[in-house]
């Protein structure tokens, strides 16, 4: 999939696509274990960015099937380490969900994830309809270091990073079997 930024990109704004780029190379989303830190029952939430300091991060994708067409009511539930690389066990903290739109898409308003031991930087992500979990993964940033001394890292789940004028901009499309 490629990234297809079109003018000036804003994070806050509405210049996102609207569309998901699908190509004949899409797979169907690589699954990944969940964690010892998932907490159920988030609460909806698009805005992480009060919940702790942090260089800002815009991750947006949408949720499509093989054929490429919109997942529209899907529950993506996002959660992630702090600034630091502490997860919030007793609240909601760097933990909530969005629910798809009718082109599939997603977005949320949060920060880069501080490394813990033993892991990379990363994002937990569970998707889910009413008739229950679709998906389990992790979403990783490219270029960082300990990637290769991760040992779950998979390059598959690499977000697309690039740089708006307000803040940073993570893509990631996911494609349910
Ligand atoms: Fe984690």
């Amino acid at each position: 999939m490629s990234l297809a930024l079109v003018g000036p990109a804003s994070a806050q704004g509405a210049q996102l696509p609207l569309t998901p780029a699908c190509g004949p190379e899409d797979r169907i989303t690589q699954a990944q274990t969940e964690g010892p830190f998932y907490t159920p029952q988030t609460p909806e939430k698009r805005d992480f960015r009060s919940d702790g300091a942090g260089t800002p991060v815009t991750v947006f994708g949408f949720v499509v099937d093989p054929a490429c067409r919109p997942r529209a009511n899907m529950i993506v539930d996002l959660w992630h380490a702090d600034d630091a690389g502490s997860y919030d066990n007793s609240g909601y903290a760097f933990r909530g969900y969005q629910v798809t739109d009718a082109n599939g898409r997603f977005i949320f308003d949060t920060i880069m994830p501080g490394r813990y031991p033993g892991r990379t930087r990363h994002y937990h992500v569970k998707i889910a309809s009413g008739a229950g979990v679709d998906l389990t993964t992790q979403l990783y940033f490219p270029g960082e270091p300990d990637n290769d001394r991760d040992g779950i890292y998979d390059p598959r789940l690499l977000i697309e990073m690039s740089e708006a004028s307000d803040g940073l901009l993570g893509r990631f499309d996911f494609v349910l079997a």
